[in-house]
């Protein structure tokens, strides 16, 4: 698939830091970016809002097809309802990860995300991008940060947002979601040979997208 639009993937376990990571690596390179867990989120409040039971996958694939989205400037709408802060909450995060394992609902957003590959390149993160979504990926990252490094990040982050939690209950938290997501039969979040390993546990964002954009330098034909 040489001369086809560019992509690199970015996968990673959540609160790795891979979805700044990734926005910066787009933004140094003038690509076009794809947040592919907000696909799956937005799925899941649409899913939510029909009051379908999570376990209907047929159901649940249907609306995945039919949501109307919108990604404007940094925000998330669905069905003309601006939901960024919506799709973010700790009840749509744990029912997103369920929705996330139905080989259907992949199977539904699969065209929806190769949409936006699109000239001059493509920045894609999630669990999938290069083994599934885009298996032609001229670069594959696995990017992830130990546990206790990733708790930190993501306590810092619920505190900014005035959301009290538990440092404690944050841990079980991510290590549960990791265990879903790297267990589940379609799709599992792990590392494949194909994709550079990438621990940002020492490093700061800077390092982190130095990294990759210098491999994707190393690997881009001139
Ligand atoms: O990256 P995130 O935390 O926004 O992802 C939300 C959920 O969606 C998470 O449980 C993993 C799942 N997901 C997935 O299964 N495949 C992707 N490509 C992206 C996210």
């Amino acid at each position: 698939m040489s001369g086809a639009v560019p992509v690199i993937a970015i996968d990673g376990p959540s609160a790795s830091g891979k979805g700044t990571v990734a926005a910066r690596v787009a933004r140094a390179l003038g690509f076009r970016y794809l947040d592919s867990g907000a696909l799956y989120r937005l799925a899941t409040l649409e899913a939510m809002r029909r009051r379908l039971p999570l376990t209907d996958a047929e159901a649940l694939a249907r609306a995945a097809r039919e949501m109307e989205i919108a990604f404007r400037d940094g925000s998330l709408w669905l069905d003309g309802e601006d939901v960024t802060e919506a799709v973010r909450s700790e009840e749509v995060s744990a029912a997103t990860s369920r929705v996330a394992a139905s080989a259907a609902v992949r199977e539904a957003l699969l065209g929806r995300q190769r949409q936006f590959r699109e000239a001059p390149g493509l920045v894609a993160d999630g669990r999938d991008m290069g083994s599934v979504v885009f298996p032609d990926a001229a670069l594959k990252v696995f990017l992830t940060a130990e546990v206790p490094v990733r708790a930190e990040r993501r306590h810092k982050q619920l505190m900014e947002k005035g959301m009290y939690a538990k440092m404690s209950d944050v841990v079980e938290d991510l290590r549960q979601r990791d265990t879903r997501d790297s267990t589940r039969p379609v799709a599992p979040l792990k590392h494949y040979p194909d994709a550079l390993f990438l621990d940002t546990s020492a490093l700061s964002i800077d390092q982190a997208v130095g990294q990759v954009l210098a491999w994707y330098r190393e690997s881009a034909p001139r």
